[in-house]
């Protein structure tokens, strides 16, 4: 009889993992996944910044490289976060192999069993699966359309004054497809400020707004100036560049990625240097600045086809954000409808999409659902959607 550790006890499948598997089929409809539509990478870019790699380069490119990262890749990517007003001089950077490991790692350093982290609910699936890996307590708070709820925010700091922990993903949630004010955000600050807590702003989404009007309302909190909050800023390129890179990034105080870049030695020991030597091409060339544009129209297209579907389709009793940025549409439903319910009925008639209980903490709220837009072909949109309304309407 095998004995697993607490650990591994507390370890779940995610549920989008699982629907993954059924959402690739031929005939489903997927709004499931949250990631780039394959025909969207720059499949051609890459190729030709590979072919014009020296034979010396490549080979460096197929060897361990430092752990903190490729320092290429650390002085091109630290410019791009300087272009954004982060404090890149202030803080250090690193490479991680993914953002999900960066979540990983900051859990790991500050985290013993049982203590207490403060997150959304609704919260990212995958930061959960995280802090429940290092048997976390969750401390969720409720979000509206403006962020976090500020009352409960400061109830829950007051109640948990323990906690170690504060994640939030400001820019184009997921999955509540929302962006956080100007004057919530500055709320949060003031809130945060001489407190011990450690915030982890997970920004994976910043790049990903619509118009260019809106670049400012993406503004990070690590770069409106109110050090000492210790904030730990956490990128990634797989939503701007390809999830199959597995590159993302931590831009924290010295002493907590120092910690981090010890935890990493022996979980990975590093990222794939052969990856980090694409990206870092990629941006010191300018072909992401010309690439970004691209993906915002196309993501900006895919929204608006699902916002026009929906508003033809769904019961008029179910409410949903109208996103400016981002790959999700988050769909309240009436009142007594169970989201799993609606998935059972939908996957039957070929459309898949994720239920809210996967991204509530404690796994019961079951009265949303989670529309990706990203990933779905342009024509196959307005199907999908009539389907899923079909699926919620049988229940209203
Ligand atoms: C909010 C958020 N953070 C982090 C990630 C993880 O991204 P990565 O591929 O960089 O690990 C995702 C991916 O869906 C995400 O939605």
């Amino acid at each position: 009889m095998l004995r697993f550790s607490q650990n591994a006890k507390s370890m779940r499948s995610s549920e989008i993992r699982e629907l993954l598997s059924i959402a690739v089929r031929p005939d489903m409809i997927s709004f499931a996944g949250g990631m780039p539509n394959n025909d969207l990478f720059p499949v051609q870019e890459l190729d030709d910044i590979y072919s014009r790699l020296s034979k010396a380069e490549k080979q460096v490119g197929f060897q361990y490289g430092p752990t903190p990262g490729h320092p290429p890749l650390l002085k091109s990517l630290a410019q791009f976060l300087q272009g954004k007003g982060l404090p890149v001089e202030e803080n250090r950077l690193m490479i991680t192999t993914g953002s999900l490991q960066a979540i990983n790692l900051l859990t790991k350093v500050f985290i013993d069993p049982g203590e207490k982290v403060i997150t959304e609910d609704p919260c990212f699936i995958g930061a959960i699966t995280a802090f429940k890996s290092y048997q976390a307590h969750f401390c969720p708070v409720d979000l509206d359309e403006d962020g976090i709820i500020l009352h409960k925010l400061e109830k829950t700091l007051a109640r948990h004054a323990d906690a170690r922990l504060l994640y939030l993903t400001l820019n184009f949630h997921n999955p509540a497809g929302l962006i956080y004010s100007m004057e919530r955000r500055q709320a949060i600050l003031e809130l945060l400020h001489h407190r011990s807590l450690v915030l982890i702003e997970d920004d994976a989404y910043n790049d990903l707004y619509f118009s260019e009007a809106d670049r400012e309302k993406t503004t990070p909190l690590k770069a409106m100036g109110k050090e000492p909050v210790p904030i730990c800023y956490v990128g990634s390129f797989s939503k701007i560049f390809g999830p199959g890179m597995r590159l993302g990034w931590i831009l924290a105080p010295d002493a907590i990625v120092k910690q981090c870049e010890l935890a990493k030695q022996s979980m990975d020991a590093c990222t794939s240097t052969f990856t980090q030597m694409l990206a870092h091409e990629f941006l010191s060339q300018k072909k992401l600045a010309e690439y970004l544009p691209y993906i915002r129209m196309a993501y900006q297209r895919r929204c608006r086809i699902m916002l026009e579907a929906l508003q033809q389709h769904m019961p008029a009793s179910v409410i949903w954000n109208r996103p400016i940025g981002g790959f999700y549409v988050w769909l309240k439903l009436p009142q007594g409808v169970d989201a799993t319910e609606v998935l059972q009925k939908s996957l039957a008639e070929g459309a898949v999409f994720v239920v809210g209980k996967t991204f509530d903490p404690h796994g019961h709220r079951n009265d949303h659902i989670r529309l990706a837009f990203c990933h779905t072909p342009e024509d196959k949109i307005a199907e999908g959607i009539r389907i899923v309304s079909q699926a919620v309407g049988s229940f209203v």
